[in-house]
Order: C-alpha cells, then sequence, then structure tokens
C-alpha cells in the first residue's frame, strides 16, 4: 500500500510529506491552475521537496505528437523519472505506447472503466489511475471496476499497477484498497480527516487526565 498527495500546494506538500510516508506527488491541469503559479517553476518547486519520490505531472495536448512534445519538456525541467499523466482515450493510448517504448514512466488517467485500464496495460503503462469518486457519479460501481482491473493485472501477472484517484471521503480510499488498489492519491485533508474523530480526542484526553492525577505534570522522561 502507498499513499501520494494530489495536490500541487507547497505548503502541504511540505507539511504532509513530513508527517506521513508519502510515496509521491500527483497533480492534474485542475489542481494546478488552483495554485496560481507558472507551469514549470511550480513542478520544480514540487520536485525539489520531494527529490527522490514520485511525481505524477499531465500532458495537455490532444494529439500524441503535442503529448510527446509535453512529456520531452516535463522531464527535462524535472527528470526522466517523472510519472507523464496521459488522459486513456485512443490518441491516449497511442501517446503511451510510444513514450513506454522510449523509457518514460506513465501514468493512465482519466479511468472511467476497467477497458481503459485493460488497454493502457497491453501498451505497458506503469499505473492506471480509476477515478473512484467520478465513476461513482455517473452510476458506475467503482469498488467493482477496481476489483476487475485488480483481478485482470494479477491473472496475467501484468506489472501494470492501480493508482486509484478522485476521493471525495475516507471510506473511498479505504473500499479502493480493499477492491485491490495497490496505490491511492488524495487530497491531504482525507488523510488528516482519517486520524481525526471526536473518539480518538476523547481518548487521548482521558489517557492525560489519569497521567496527570497519578504523576502530576511531570513527563516521562522527567521520572527516571
Ligand atoms: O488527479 C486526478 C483525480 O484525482 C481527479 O480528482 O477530485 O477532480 O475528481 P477529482
Amino acid at each position: 500500500m502507498k499513499i501520494l498527495l494530489d495536490t500541487a500546494h507547497i505548503e502541504d506538500i511540505k507539511k504532509y510529506n513530513d508527517i506521513y510516508d508519502i510515496a509521491g506527488v500527483t497533480s492534474n491541469p485542475t489542481i494546478l491552475s488552483r495554485e496560481k503559479k507558472d507551469f514549470f517553476p511550480l513542478i520544480q518547486e514540487i520536485r525539489s521537496i520531494i527529490p527522490d519520490k514520485e511525481l505524477h505531472v499531465q500532458v495537455t495536448g490532444n494529439t500524441c505528437e503535442e503529448m510527446l512534445k509535453e512529456a520531452k519538456a516535463i522531464t527535462h525541467a524535472v527528470g526522466k523519472e517523472t510519472y507523464i499523466k496521459v488522459p486513456t482515450n485512443e490518441e491516449g493510448i497511442k501517446t503511451i505506447k510510444q513514450l513506454k517504448s522510449s523509457g518514460y514512466h506513465v501514468t493512465a488517467t482519466a479511468i472511467y472503466m476497467p477497458q481503459q485500464a485493460m488497454l493502457a496495460a497491453t501498451v505497458g503503462a506503469d499505473y492506471v489511475a480509476p477515478y473512484f469518486n467520478r465513476m461513482n457519479n455517473i452510476n458506475v460501481d467503482s469498488k467493482k471496476a477496481i476489483q476487475e482491473i485488480a483481478w485482470l493485472f494479477e491473472h496475467y501477472h501484468c506489472d501494470t499497477k492501480i493508482l486509484a484517484a478522485s476521493f471525495k471521503n475516507t471510506q473511498q480510499i479505504m473500499d479502493a484498497f480493499l477492491a485491490g488498489a495497490h496505490t491511492v492519491t488524495a487530497s491531504p485533508e482525507l488523510y488528516t480527516q482519517m486520524v481525526e474523530n471526536p473518539m480518538i480526542d476523547s481518548a487521548i484526553a482521558g489517557f492525560s487526565q489519569d497521567w496527570i492525577h497519578t504523576y502530576g505534570n511531570k513527563k516521562i522522561y522527567e521520572l527516571i
């Protein structure tokens, strides 16, 4: 299981990279647009915070030719180990095939159907990114879709991994892992929500109260 941050917000990347064992950062044009910063300086700044971790950057072109040029420019700026995110339509499949034959790391994104994942895997995508919440929004059973993709990859001994994305709540993240996703990427706040709950706060307050009642304000290291 690996978790990534689906954000381009520098302060959040620094903060969450410090707290959690983040495997990397993903973004898309919508996420980048929220930061209102120039594209290359922004992805370079993100790269400088996570020099040895995964960085997934999406291309925006509509043709294979454009996407290949964008991939070249992105890897020139932030390194060849960067994952190029390519939307999985027919032009995208063609692009993924060519990028893989040139040695790029590739994430096939905008997956709404297992069929897209299957085709992306046949051309060697490193990751496929099924959109959990967006699938739900169009009445596609996201858990079932991920289960099917996971079954296909396992049954056919495929190296492609599932990087589930598009989450609106923490249960969706759990469901994606339970369905067989190897990795998820989510907005930082959702990771916080997983460990924030009034019951947790109340348990911690109870322990503190009992400690103070017996040992006063001294900490464990002061009692040795
Ligand atoms: O990075 C792609 C994916 O996370 C999209 O998420 O929230 O726009 O559905 P969302």
